[in-house]
């Protein structure tokens, strides 16, 4: 019944060609906001760049204590995960949360927090506003 076949087979073409479109309107409006995120975050930090800090997160070792969502290896669990960070009112649960007090957190807490066990990893202000933006940018 080549008749039956071909509709069938044409239903089958509809069905996959509709899943595809929808996946790639999923995907654009997935990409879409996270370039939105990016320029915000760059946009907070003046200027800082997300895409330049994934390897400072390892070479830091910031990665060793955070969990961090986009960076391999980054599962540490001595410290807060550093996702949805844009969204707290505090870092350290005593420094306000706004860029400035960020950057200045990731090179030296202490400044904050003379107790903390987070340790001032080496990490210079320039670096830790690439590392900022890409903290806000993450969901
Ligand atoms: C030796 C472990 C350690 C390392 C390495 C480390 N941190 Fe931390 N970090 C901590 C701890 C512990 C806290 C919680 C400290 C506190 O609340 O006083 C913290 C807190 C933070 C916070 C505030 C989180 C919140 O939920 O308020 C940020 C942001 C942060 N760290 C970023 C970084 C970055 C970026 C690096 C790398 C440059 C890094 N940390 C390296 C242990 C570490």
């Amino acid at each position: 019944m080549p008749r039956l076949r071909n509709a069938r087979t044409t239903w089958v073409i509809l069905a996959l060609s509709m899943a595809v479109l929808l996946g790639l309107g999923v995907g654009g409006r997935a990409w879409q906001a996270r370039e939105e995120r990016v320029a915000v975050a760059k946009a907070l930090t003046g200027g800082g760049e997300p895409n330049r800090a994934a390897w400072l997160l390892t070479r830091y070792g910031c990665g060793g204590c955070h969990t961090i969502s986009g960076v391999p290896g980054a599962d540490g669990q001595v410290a807060p995960p550093l996702n949805g960070l844009v969204q707290r009112v505090y870092i350290g649960g005593i420094a306000r949360n706004t860029p400035e007090n960020l950057v200045a957190w990731i090179v030296n807490p202490q400044q904050f927090s003379p107790h903390s066990a987070m340790p001032p990893t080496g990490i210079g202000p320039e670096d830790a506003r690439d590392v900022a933006a890409y903290l806000y940018a993450q969901q």
